[in-house]
């Protein structure tokens, strides 16, 4: 950019003064004629006889942007981890690795850090488990900094993906009477100030409440009148898991697609969906991705250039029980068609399939919720349902074709008692219903599988899992 361009785009003037963030300084080719104003954290100081070096980085670039200063600007606050303002000029740097630095007119420590107690130290790399301690100081690392900025690209990109294909976006409530997947893992909702003496022991909504483990139902009653619908919110499930893939409160992306009776439709649109936002993440965050590919999982950036090269592969879930039968490989769980696959299976099937995405599909009928379309075949029963495998996390998606026939409908809930609760649910299949189906994705799964990350709990702000709800 010229800087006259530059100028014109950031007109965020403070006074005289223009404030740049760390990205827009750095994307600053020739410097500029006039001062600016940079806010951020001080990552780096160091200070020779007749020059100060300065890094100082504000959380939108993975990259600091260099502050070179006289001596007599330093003072004692002046520490790695503090806040600081630096007001000066951009100027060409004579480093080979950067376009500008900022020659400093003026300092400012905003907020001081005592770097002894500050848990990150200078130049020294964190292992997770030591960094997932501090959340609510974590943001100052690169690493976790990195992950922050794709994670909010990726929910970009997936809103860009749905609002570009025609996807109406609903907001699925949160406060929910139903248990969607009939696992029972759920959280009861109370009112802390309800009276219970005024209103029977159901309390606030008289009915039992719970956070939601899904917005699959209220997208089933919105594609009644609409196509296509997506959500993209919040979900809650009580399981008993300190694994490194589940988490107690996690983002689903969750759609439904009306007149499809293929499963290969809602295959499609997952495979779209991934391919998609994984492209928009390898342009939009080359440095981050880079980042991890580099520090965090060594080539992760080949292998998902590999993804979207190739068609994911499919086997029916039949056929991956005779894949894991005939394996070499002594399982700690036995393989058995009737039995869900357990985590050491799904990565097995991935790893015999060549390390690519896999689609394991028509899984047996009584595996999946009330909800699942019936297959009609037999004697091995199944129902047209689906789980997209990925490398080194297993299951990412979970969909199916919905049971859009009253009758069957009817008396698969009589067989599971639950036809008083679901008479809305029966309802919406007497007024027009329609052939439909979908999907939904656990976000942070996605985000482990894009960038590599082990351990779920390092890709989310503020991880709750069982015995912790940390701030
Ligand atoms: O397979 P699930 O349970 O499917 C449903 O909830 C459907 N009602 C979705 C739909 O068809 N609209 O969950 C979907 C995805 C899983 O594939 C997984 O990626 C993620 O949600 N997931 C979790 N992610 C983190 N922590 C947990 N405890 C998770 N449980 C499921």
């Amino acid at each position: 950019l010229s800087f006259c361009q530059w100028h014109c785009r950031h007109r965020r003037h403070l006074g005289a003064v223009s404030k740049l963030s760390v990205r827009e300084a750095l994307a600053s080719v020739e410097g500029s004629p006039n001062s600016i104003k940079l806010q951020g954290w001080v990552r780096s100081v160091r200070s020779q006889k007749d020059i100060l070096f300065l890094h100082v980085n504000d959380g939108s670039s993975l990259e600091s942007l260099q502050v070179v200063a006289e001596p007599n600007l330093k003072t004692s606050a002046l520490t790695f981890g503090s806040s600081v303002e630096v007001i000066g000029k951009l100027v060409k740097s004579l480093h080979k690795k950067q376009n500008v630095e900022l020659n400093a007119s003026d300092i400012k420590v905003i907020g001081g850090c005592d770097s002894y107690d500050f848990p990150f130290k200078l130049k020294e790399r964190h292992p997770p488990e030591y960094v997932r301690q501090y959340p609510h100081l974590r943001c100052r690392t690169n690493t976790f900094s990195s992950l922050l900025r794709v994670r909010s690209k990726a929910t970009a990109a997936i809103q860009d993906f749905f609002q570009s294909n025609g996807y109406i976006h609903i907001h699925t409530p949160i406060i929910t009477s139903n248990d969607c997947e009939g696992a029972g893992e759920l959280f009861q909702v109370q009112a802390t100030n309800w009276d219970h003496g005024q209103s029977d022991k159901s309390g606030f909504f008289n009915v039992p409440a719970y956070l939601t483990v899904s917005g699959q139902l209220h997208l089933e009653v919105m594609s009644g009148g609409f196509t296509r619908v997506y959500s993209f919110g919040p979900t809650f499930r009580a399981e008993n898991s300190q694994s490194r893939r589940h988490l107690a409160e996690f983002y689903m992306v969750e759609a439904e697609i009306s007149f499809t009776d293929s499963l290969d439709d809602i295959m499609q649109v997952i495979e779209n969906l991934f391919k998609s936002t994984t492209t928009a993440l390898l342009s939009q965050c080359p440095e981050e991705i880079n980042f991890f590919s580099k520090y965090v999982s060594v080539g992760q950036k080949d292998r998902l250039e590999q993804f979207l090269k190739k068609k994911f592969v499919t086997m029916t879930y039949t056929e991956a029980i005779e894949v894991l039968k005939d394996a070499r490989e002594i399982f700690h769980y036995k393989p058995e068609w009737g039995c869900d696959l357990q985590t050491e299976h799904e990565r097995y099937l991935v790893k015999h399939c060549g390390n690519v995405p896999l689609f394991v599909i028509n899984y047996p009928y009584d595996l999946k919720p009330f909800y699942a379309r019936d297959n009609e075949d037999g004697p091995q029963h199944t129902a047209a349902a689906v789980d997209l495998l990925v490398p080194g996390i297993g299951e990412l998606f979970g969909g199916s074709l919905r049971e859009e026939r009253f009758d069957v409908l009817l008396s698969r809930l009589e067989r599971l008692g639950l036809t008083d609760t679901y008479q809305w649910y029966l309802d919406i299949r007497k007024f027009g219903s329609v052939p439909h189906g979908g999907f939904g994705m656990g976000f942070e799964r996605y985000l482990q599988c894009i960038l590599g990350i082990d351990n779920i709990k390092d890709v989310s702000p503020f991880p709750r899992f069982p015995y912790s709800c940390l701030l």
